[in-house]
């Protein structure tokens, strides 16, 4: 039977540095914020309930953490006085006895993983356990002072002799507390240090002290990446961004270029997909097998089916549906469109509010007109239909299956399956005319240059 597990997450960080008017923890890392992350991380632990301490006044990250977590506990921490008081403002939660995982919002790299190894340290009988890392530069950090294999003490980087900060072992942040002694070593934590802050990493000392179980398991770096400021962000976003990649590619998917392809949290990509360089997939993107993504495309909300062929240089706006084997090419906008099998827009087209039947076949230049100013219409547009070159189609309209429109034409009445409709000026032609008007400007010119 695995041990009930509350998580505890601390977002009442002021985020100072990041001089924004959005709180630190709501910035989002490939398309979703930072507690999203952290709180999906808790979620594929195994762990089904969640504690998160907000600053005060903070009900937008409440709103976040309710929505990626529903059901988990938001407690306030009035005034920040440290790491240990922080934990403690979610005491309700913490009564019910339940092993604790304490993370921190603002370290969005850490593993499902890491998680559960700080979970299998408590199912091993420990009472609290660490995730310690070889720092590249510790200085900051907490250091990890282990005797024997037992954790006995963690120094603040402040509170550190020299010789102590020498040590390169590092706290992670992350911390695991068995439920059984969780509120008695939390409850044990003072603030005489040189911080006068509650340090949660005290704990490990406390129950060292008291003859208890306290150890430290390994972590990566990379995971307990800790953002600050918009240059960690930016770092943290790159992190993310190799591991999106490398998974990508794992299952399948051919990357040109994997540095200049960005991937959303979410984005779902079957195998032999080919990715051209530089491109975006913002979120609620699904690309099946077998689509081509050429270079410079932007997609978001979209959905394209095996087969489909999209950019270069396309943009695919939310509820852009391409059905197989659909060819979307350069310089071609499409939002809120179902385009069934086949169909082509190959260049330079606006399709938004559409249906595109299977094997249609859109002229460059070709716009869905769907905004009156006031509100959207929709455009529907059969199979096998021709729509010439440089058309508009006025929305609410429809042309019916197997139909042409000739080029040019500004289309604001339904038109019959099989029907062709032409709806532009009537060429007019004048036998000789460029000729006359040639010879007639010609001479003005000389008379001027004369006089
Ligand atoms: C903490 C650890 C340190 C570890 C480091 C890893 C302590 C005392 N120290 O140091 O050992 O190496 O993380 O990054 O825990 N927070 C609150 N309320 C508070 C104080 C902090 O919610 O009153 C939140 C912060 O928003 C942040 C997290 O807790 O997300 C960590 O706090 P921070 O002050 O950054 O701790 P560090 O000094 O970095
Ligand atoms: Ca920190």
């Amino acid at each position: 039977m695995a041990r009930p597990t509350l998580a505890v997450i601390l977002a009442a960080g002021e985020g100072t540095r990041m001089k924004s008017s959005l709180p630190k923890v709501l910035h989002a890392i490939a398309g979703r914020p930072m507690l999203a992350h952290v709180l999906a991380s808790v979620r594929e632990a195994g762990i089904d309930d969640a504690a998160v301490v907000v600053g005060p006044g903070r009900e937008d990250v409440a709103t976040v953490a309710q929505k990626d977590f529903p059901g988990c506990t938001v407690f306030t921490q009035a005034e920040r006085k440290g790491t240990g008081h922080a934990v403690l403002a979610a005491r309700q939660a913490l009564l019910g006895g339940k092993d604790v995982i304490v993370l921190y919002a603002d370290t969005p790299l850490v593993r499902a993983q890491s998680i559960e190894t700080l979970k299998a340290a408590l199912d091993d009988g420990a009472n609290v356990a660490v995730l310690g890392f070889h720092a590249a530069n510790p200085t900051g950090y907490g250091r990890l002072i282990v005797e024997d294999g037992a954790l006995t003490r963690i120094v603040e980087e402040k509170d550190a002799t020299p010789d102590q900060k020498a040590i390169g072992f590092c706290n992670g942040g992350l911390m695991a507390l068995r439920g059984e002694t969780s509120l008695a070593l939390l409850d044990a934590i003072g603030n005489a240090n040189a911080k006068g802050e509650y340090y949660l990493t005290d704990a490990a000392e406390i129950a060292h002290q008291r003859g208890l179980k306290a150890v430290a398991r390994p972590i990566a770096e990379e995971e307990v990446h800790g953002v600050n400021d918009r240059a960690q962000l930016a770092a943290a976003e790159a992190m993310m961004q190799v591991r999106l990649r490398a998974a990508a590619m794992k299952e399948g998917v051919t990357l040109i270029a994997p540095e200049t392809v960005f991937f959303s949290y979410d984005t779902v990509i079957g195998n032999d997909v080919i990715v051209e360089p530089n491109c975006w997939f913002g979120p609620g993107v699904k690309i099946e097998s077998g689509a081509v993504i050429h270079a410079f495309s932007h997609l978001e909300g979209a959905k394209v089916a095996g087969g489909a062929s999209v950019g270069p240089f396309a943009r695919l706006r939310p509820g852009a549906d391409l059905g197989r084997d659909v060819k979307v090419g350069n310089f071609v906008e499409i939002k809120a469109a179902q385009v069934e099998q086949g169909a082509k827009i190959s260049h330079l087209s606006y399709i938004g509010d559409a249906r595109v039947g299977a094997e249609a076949n859109i002229g460059a230049g070709t716009i869905t007109c769907n905004y009156d100013g006031y509100l959207k219409h929709k455009t529907d547009i059969g199979a096998g239909a021709f729509i010439g070159s440089n058309s508009a189609l006025v929305a609410p309209v429809k042309v019916g299956d197997n139909a042409n429109v000739g080029a040019g034409s500004v289309i604001t009445r339904n038109v019959a399956e099989d029907a062709l409709a032409v709806a532009r000026g009537r060429q007019v032609e004048i036998v000789g005319w460029a000729k006359r008007y040639r010879e007639v400007k010609k001479a003005e010119k000389a008379s001027k240059a004369k006089g």
